[in-house]
């Protein structure tokens, strides 16, 4: 661990964002199954936590990361705002949705991304007919360009970080241009705000995961956090007024920890890049505006990490046949390092002892199949062969649906 933040007072609910529950939307869409909740009662011995269960987000709607859950809602939003009504009655397959917005074919969906969040932008574009345009930051490993470029966008290559790339993609928005970004600014509010809707499908589906292994609800739940738009969703899940919330802790790379200072400040503090973290889904170097004042109430503690424990992570994980890259596998890294730490006091104060039920984000798959070769010491294909996923479960709705049917 390279630094830690604990919280010193008592943490305050905000109410959710005014609510739609994505997950009907999500049910809908083809491919949607709810991602794997492993226990790992090892892991819990040897971190010594009572109990751990991963949250494998290795395949949402056929993309190695979480990210679909918001780009998708978000945009069906968006286009509900653009026709002026709720569409939910209108359609039941995805096929529907495109013949509905046919005559909008001319509209180009735009952001900027370190891979995962623009690969799923480009991937919504193609389900509906729109075009793509996604800007990344200069250093954004070849092989997450490519995956964009496959899903039929068109990427730019910024000469600057992470926050340079969102300010180009913001300026290129027109009316058949519509910036799809997963952080905010003073004026853009709705679009990260639904995507943090659309990230709710998640936290759904790890309480009736738990409740269906008969586990506990977790106490302490570890994020990795970008601009802190997935960790504002865990916060409005989780911390509810008349209830006890779990501690949330978020995990940064070092250099682009961000929240961390901010919480530590008290304000928003911009972190500058280069970011030169391997974790590039975290290297983001301000807040998000929307999420920020949601985090400075919630968030109960922070990790600040380098790479070694999260390469660390990623073949502790290999070993057990799951499949996580460098982002994947930071909260797991944060519980390593904190676990391994002589500091016994820091690891009850983020509580992390021995009656902690741990919740572990692991956000994504090997989205840079050449490092995470290089870490693992196997391609991700190897590992995964080494584990039998059990039969994929459908949760909700459309889970109960098709068990009726057989
Ligand atoms: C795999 C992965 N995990 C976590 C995050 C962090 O999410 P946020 O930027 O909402 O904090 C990202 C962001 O790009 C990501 O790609």
């Amino acid at each position: 661990v390279i630094r830690t933040w604990v919280r010193d007072e008592a943490v305050r609910a905000h109410s959710p964002l005014p609510a739609r529950d994505p997950r009907p939307f999500h049910e809908r869409l083809p491919g949607y199954l709810a991602s794997e909740l492993v226990a790992m009662p090892e892991l819990a011995a040897v971190t010594g936590v009572r109990s751990v269960h991963l949250k494998h987000e290795v395949e949402r709607f056929g993309l190695p990361a979480f990210k679909m859950l918001g780009a998708s809602w978000a945009v069906y939003r968006l286009l509900e705002q653009h026709v002026g009504r709720d569409l939910s009655a209108e359609w039941h397959q995805v096929d529907d949705l495109r013949s509905l917005v046919a005559e909008r074919r001319e509209v180009t969906l735009t952001t900027a991304t370190d891979g995962n969040h623009g690969r799923a932008v480009a991937r919504v574009a193609a389900l509906l007919g729109f075009r793509a345009h996604v800007f990344v930051p200069v250093g954004t490993a070849a092989a997450r360009v490519a995956a964009i470029e496959a899903e039929a966008a068109a990427v730019t290559v910024v000469p600057g970080d992470y926050d340079e790339a969102v300010r180009v993609a913001a300026a290129t928005a027109a009316t058949n241009v519509w910036v799809v970004s997963d952080t905010s600014w003073p004026s853009y509010e709705d679009v990260p705000a639904w995507i943090t809707e659309g990230y709710a499908t998640l936290f759904l589906e790890c309480d009736e995961q738990l409740d269906s292994l008969r586990a506990r609800q977790p106490s302490v739940v570890l994020v990795p956090v970008g601009v802190g738009s997935l960790a504002a969703a865990a916060a409005l899940h989780y911390v509810r007024p008349g209830r006890p919330a779990p501690r949330l802790l978020a995990v940064e790379p070092i250099g682009a920890d961000c929240l961390a200072q901010s919480l530590s400040a008290g304000r928003p503090v911009s972190v500058p890049g280069p970011h030169p973290s391997s974790m590039a889904g975290l290297n983001c170097g301000t807040p998000s505006d929307i999420a920020w004042p949601i985090l400075r109430d919630t968030i109960s503690g922070a990790v600040v990490l380098d790479d070694d424990p999260v390469e660390q992570a990623m073949r502790l994980l290999a070993r057990e046949g799951l499949v996580a890259g460098e982002t994947g596998a930071a909260s797991l890294g944060a519980l390593l390092a904190v676990a391994a730490s002589a500091d016994e006091s820091m690891r009850l104060t983020l509580g992390l002892g021995p009656d902690a039920d741990v919740l572990l984000l692991c956000t994504e798959g090997a989205t840079d199949p050449a490092n995470y070769e290089r870490v693992v010491g196997a391609t991700p294909a190897e590992v995964a062969s080494r584990r039998q996923r059990p039969p994929a479960t459908r949760t909700g709705a459309a889970g109960a649906a098709a068990d009726r049917a057989g």
